[in-house]
């Protein structure tokens, strides 16, 4: 059962698993469809393998009673937990959903997991973190899996707390979890809030790109797929009650990224050629803007553990990884669009006004 698999990461790793794996079992995807949730990310897979191989329940993972009986009904052997309110601005501005979801929602997770568990011969629950539960690093400087949890924003901090009941459960309990953490991920079906997504999508419409602060916070980008194969390695090969860090080693400020996506629009659709744009360059929308509440300055993660133990390592850098994100957002268009016209404005008009 795959929690959250209409969401970003979560419908990458559905495909990868059914396309890149020798898996010959069923998926369950359990996702609430939140705004950041679309089930249209996952056509594909629907068409091939809906109802036979691939399974979709609405649901939310704080429903416990809704939890077990589709972990009951589908005996499902792992849980693989990507159900999450996910971003850092929407947690500064709404932290409520972050404490329900990330916090109670895996606690009911782990409840229904338990007790599933011990009709199962095999049962594994793996819990997707992130990199943000450690805090903030200077200039120099990595985190490790042993590096102390310092989270600092609702986000890191509602995940950081499901990190700990998830190790909590394994030790209280004898629970067969991971974690695993990882840091900024991008490619495609990424919703359009988080940077990347944010910036290509703005450029093409000749609106501003915002770049908070002063630009050079670093983050440690990580093509989603180099993720996903992280995540199902770990699935079938980490011990019980082991974390793993998961990155791209590929540090980078900001301001870098958004001008290397401007770079590679003009390479794919000359901003000459763009009716948007008029004069300008794609680089001319670049504003800088009021910061980020707690903006933290610098991730930057250590993976040797997992590249020595499980072989683990990525096949994409950065300059491969954008290029195939900026062509898949000029080719998905009507992927765009949906996102723009469906619920998602109707839910940030309800959740959004009295703030
Ligand atoms: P996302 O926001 O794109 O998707 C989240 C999904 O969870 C959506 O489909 C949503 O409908 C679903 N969901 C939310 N609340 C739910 C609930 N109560 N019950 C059931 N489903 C619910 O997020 P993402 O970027 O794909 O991130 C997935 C996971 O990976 C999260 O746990 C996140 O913390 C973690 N993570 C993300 C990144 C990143 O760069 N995006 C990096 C490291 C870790
Ligand atoms: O590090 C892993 C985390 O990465 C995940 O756990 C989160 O789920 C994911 O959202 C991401 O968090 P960030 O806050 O790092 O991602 P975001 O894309 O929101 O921002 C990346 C950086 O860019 C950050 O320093 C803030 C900045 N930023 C962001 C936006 C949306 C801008 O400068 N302008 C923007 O418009």
């Amino acid at each position: 059962m795959v929690t959250g698999g209409a969401g970003f990461i979560g419908s990458n790793f559905i495909r990868y698993v059914f396309e890149n794996t020798d898996f010959k079992g069923r998926i369950v995807n359990y996702d609430k469809l939140t705004y950041a949730g679309n089930i249209k990310n996952l056509d594909d897979i629907s068409d091939r393998y809906l109802n036979s191989r691939y399974f979709f329940i609405k649901g939310d993972i704080c429903d416990y009673k809704k939890v077990f009986s589709t972990l009951e009904e589908y005996d499902i052997d792992a849980i693989i937990n990507f159900a999450a309110e996910s971003h850092v601005d929407r947690s500064i501005l709404l932290p409520e959903d972050f404490i329900k979801t990330n916090i109670n929602g895996t606690f009911f997770l782990l409840e229904a997991g338990v007790k599933h568990s011990k009709s199962k011969k095999h049962f594994r629950f793996h819990h997707i973190s992130t990199d943000e539960v450690y805090g903030s690093l200077g200039k120099t400087g990595y985190f490790y899996e042993t590096t102390p949890y310092s989270p600092r924003s609702p986000y890191s901090a509602s995940k950081a707390s499901s990190d700990h009941l998830v190790r909590a459960y394994h030790h209280t309990y004898g629970l067969d979890a991971t974690i695993s953490n990882c840091s900024n991920n991008y490619g495609p079906y990424q919703f359009p809030e988080k940077l990347i997504p944010l910036t290509i999508i703005n450029a093409i419409e000749g609106k501003d790109i915002s770049v908070y602060g002063d630009g050079k916070n670093v983050r440690d980008w990580l093509y989603v797929t180099d993720h996903c194969s992280a995540i199902w390695l770990m699935i079938k090969k980490a011990r019980a009650g082991e974390t793993y860090n998961i990155g791209g080693e590929c540090e980078m400020e900001n301001i870098k990224i958004v001008k290397a996506i401007c770079s590679e629009l003009e390479s794919l659709y000359p901003s000459k050629n763009n009716p948007f744009l008029k004069d300008k360059k794609y680089e001319d929308l670049i504003r800088f803007v009021k910061d980020r509440p707690g903006h933290d300055r610098r991730y930057a993660i250590n993976c040797d553990k997992i590249k020595k133990e499980l072989g683990w390592k990525q096949s994409y850098d950065f300059s491969n990884g954008i290029k195939e994100t900026v062509k898949w957002y000029l080719n998905n268009k009507d992927w765009i669009e949906s996102i723009k016209s469906g619920d998602y404005k109707k839910w940030i008009k309800k959740n959004y006004n009295n703030r």
